[in-house]
């Protein structure tokens, strides 16, 4: 019985079932009533006692082995069946690919215009105090220009704002650096402002400032020319309009000319075809001096813009309120494939 046991043990192993048919095969030569592991446990029954220890042993292990056998082929055809489920010709999904705001390209595009003309970075908090505000800005309490820009207080505490324009960067700077100066510094700045096509209570800023010995306004003229220019190209009609900021003497605005085709353009532009891009000026004796910067060695100019207006010029969008809705009709039009 031995003998033919080890044959056996051989045969199964050496059996390669492939299909269907191998297997129901292998199950009637060596699995059914009559199969050949039936006759072997029978003849098993029958062995004298001292030799089923060591021959049980070797039966179980055929048992086993046999069972085994089938057992793979099912699996394999499990997973062909799994396989055969997945369909090869389906379009594929594509990740969704995010897209970077056209607020945050726009300002980026304006940092590189200055970058490349020697302007480091520098950011401050949104959550501002009164001094860095106002008050060091040439605004000191009850000043009438603070009307200008309609502030969110911090109820708990007066002296507490949330920052209305990115200048409050210039004396937190100023104060930590000596000149020569050159820093522009992006931000969310937030007015108590009605919300519509043109205004909304959060925009974004970018401030400017230069300090260094003998600068001079046509300085300041130079640069905003290369800054428009770098910006919407050579063609586009600017003009520098006389105004008045606390902290700037003399101070200006920029103007943009948008056009007056459409009743749009009348909106955006009230009606005069040009939009204000930044305002700007050099900065007074007062602010250096609250900022520990002696005016009679150094002077400078300061501009500050709104990154949405920019935005708006550049890629013709006629509602501000669009920057912030978050609309993906929007936003994909700004995807780069
Ligand atoms: N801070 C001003 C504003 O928000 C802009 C400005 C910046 C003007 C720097 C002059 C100089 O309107």
């Amino acid at each position: 019985m031995q003998e033919k046991l080890n044959k056996t043990i051989n045969d199964v192993n050496n059996t390669i079932i492939h299909s269907n048919e191998d297997a129901i095969n292998f199950q009637k030569v060596y699995l059914s009533k009559k199969g050949i592991l039936n006759d072997l446990f029978n003849e098993f029954k029958a062995l004298p006692n001292s030799e089923k220890k060591e021959v049980g042993k070797l039966l179980n292990q055929l048992k086993v082995m046999a069972l085994g056998k089938l057992k793979s082929l099912q699996k394999s055809e499990n997973t062909k069946k799994e396989q055969s489920k997945i369909d090869l010709t389906m379009p594929a999904i594509y990740d969704q690919v995010g897209a970077t705001h056209p607020l945050t390209k726009v300002q980026d595009q304006i940092i590189s215009v200055f970058k490349k003309v020697g302007f480091g970075l520098s950011e401050g908090p949104e959550i501002e105090d009164d001094w860095h505000n106002f008050s060091a800005l040439n605004m000191p309490k009850d000043h009438p220009a603070r009307d200008m820009q309609d502030t969110f207080f911090i109820k708990i505490d007066p002296d507490v704002l949330l920052r209305t324009h990115t200048s409050s960067v210039q004396i937190r700077y100023m104060k930590e650096n000596t000149p020569p100066i050159r820093i522009i510094s992006p931000g969310r700045v937030y007015r108590k402002e009605d919300i519509s096509s043109r205004a909304h209570c959060i925009f974004h800023q970018i401030e400017g400032l230069y300090i260094d010995k003998d600068v001079s306004f046509s300085d300041l003229k130079k640069m905003i020319a290369y800054f428009v220019e770098s910006i919407f190209g050579k063609e586009v009609k600017t003009r520098f309009r006389p105004s008045f900021f606390p902290f700037t003497e003399p101070s200006a605005e920029v103007d943009i000319y948008w056009g007056l085709k459409t009743e749009t353009d009348y909106r955006i532009t009230k009606g005069t075809g040009w939009l204000e891009i930044m305002g700007c000026g050099m900065v007074d004796p007062n602010v250096l001096e609250n900022a520990n910067i002696d005016p009679t060695k150094f002077s400078g100019f300061a501009f500050g813009m709104g990154i949405e207006r920019i935005t708006m010029l550049l890629h013709q969008i006629d509602d501000l309120r669009l920057f912030f809705e978050n609309d993906l009709r929007f936003l994909k039009q700004f995807q780069v494939n």
